[in-house]
């Protein structure tokens, strides 16, 4: 190849993370914001400024949305920093690749790193497995290297294995596993289960696991006598009830193959169908169901067009001579007219004093009578009569 391209293949190599891990064995990998940090700002740390970002990761494998099966990310806080964990099985065996996009919570900046994961051939075989439910704990504080060295000292310690290592086979959260969100208050985890493995057979204190007694306490009580559980720090004890063992030394007896019929019924024989169940009478059904509901609604019905056409108000006939109440408006209206109008006609009787426009209620003076005569002709009555002096006897014309 031409010099450049392998220099530049060299360094985009070189820019990678690269991780190592085998078959059946715990890969933890720990994404740490410190390192991180000075690859945001990679001259700060010269002048003796360093921040502490929360960051936020977001890992997938490359070219995939999301991680591969085995592998699992978490991160509890952006100021935590994250673990991305797993056991790969036979089939994950090979390269994986897996994209970081660091994004800082700060200043919004994101950059993009790769992690080469290499899981390699399965590493020695750990037959004898157990499974322990440390109700105490949280996946994020039980990934660290410190904290899964002191489980696995506690473990060994019960395993008696003093010669032959104990390995952690898996971690989870007990959340993966249908476990409840706890409640946000201190005290209260969401558990995790650890999954140990050794060459080593089961001690006799992991064997009581498998007693009957230990089974009819747990279920009776929730406790068993026989805890030999042990931990040196007390966040990391365990659920006795809650421990199994799994013995993968015995060989899986592989499943029964289905057998297969000739794939033609046996002719002959004879049909028999199976018997239709007796009838059943309906009628009282019927009846409660539709008649009843029927003649009900009937009778509303009758109800309300007898209120709503012969009852209404206003239409009442009280008796057969008086006329109805409409008439009777009709009547008074006329009435009323009638007396207006006779009232009209009797316009020409003088009018009371008061009302006369120039009469004064001091002297009780008032107009000459000239002046009066021609003022009943009304449509000629001047609007504002304080215009003319009413002490001349000129008439305005
Ligand atoms: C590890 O635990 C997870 C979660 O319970 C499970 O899905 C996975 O299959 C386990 N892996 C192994 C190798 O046991
Ligand atoms: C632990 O074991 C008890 C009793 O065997 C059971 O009721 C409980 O559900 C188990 N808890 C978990 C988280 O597995």
């Amino acid at each position: 190849c031409k010099k450049n391209l392998c220099l530049a293949s060299v360094l985009v190599v070189e820019a990678d993370i690269k991780a190592y891990t085998q078959v059946g064995q715990l890969f933890v990998y720990e994404l740490q914001r410190e390192t991180f940090q000075s690859d945001f700002e990679p001259f700060l740390k010269h002048y003796g400024h360093v921040y502490d970002d929360p960051m936020v990761f977001k890992c997938n494998k490359q070219h995939f949305p999301d991680l591969p099966r085995w592998l699992r990310y978490t991160q509890r806080h952006p100021l935590d920093n994250g673990f991305l964990y797993g056991t790969p099985l036979e089939e994950d065996q090979g390269k994986a690749v897996i994209e970081i996009t660091v994004i800082n919570k700060r200043s919004y900046d994101t950059f993009r790193e790769r992690l080469v994961i290499t899981v390699g051939t399965p590493g020695k075989k750990l037959p004898y497995q157990a499974e322990f439910y440390l109700p105490l704990r949280e996946i994020e504080k039980v990934l660290p290297s410190a904290v899964r060295e002191e489980i696995k000292q506690d473990i060994q310690r019960m395993w008696g294995a003093a010669r032959i290592d104990v390995d952690v086979v898996n971690i989870s959260s007990a959340l993966d596993k249908g476990g409840r969100v706890p409640l946000p208050l201190p005290g209260h985890y969401e558990g995790v289960y650890v999954k140990m493995g050794s060459q080593q057979y089961y001690s006799d204190c992991l064997l009581r696991l498998l007693s009957p007694q230990h089974q009819q306490e747990c279920e009776a009580v929730g406790r068993a006598s026989g805890d030999c559980s042990v931990c040196v720090n007390p966040s990391n004890c365990m659920a006795w009830c809650n421990a199994t063992l799994i013995d993968l030394s015995k060989p899986v007896p592989p499943v029964p193959a289905p057998t297969h019929g000739s794939g033609i019924l046996e002719s002959g024989g004879f049909y028999d169908p199976p018997e239709s169940p007796p009838s059943r009478d309906y009628f009282l059904d019927y009846i409660g169901m539709v008649i009843i509901p029927f003649v009900l609604a009937l009778i509303l019905c009758i109800l309300l067009a007898y209120v709503m056409c012969c009852r209404r108000e206003g239409v009442v006939k009280r008796d057969a001579k008086t006329p109805d109440i409409q008439l009777y408006h009709h009547h008074t209206i006329q009435g009323n007219t009638d007396e207006l109008r006779s009232m009209a006609g009797g316009r020409g009787v003088p009018r009371p004093l008061s009302t006369l426009p120039m009469f004064n209620g001091r002297t009780g003076e008032r107009m000459p009578p000239l002046q009066r005569q021609l003022r009943s002709d009304s449509s000629h009555i001047p609007l504002i009569m304080a215009q003319h002096d009413p002490n001349t006897d000129t008439l305005p014309r």
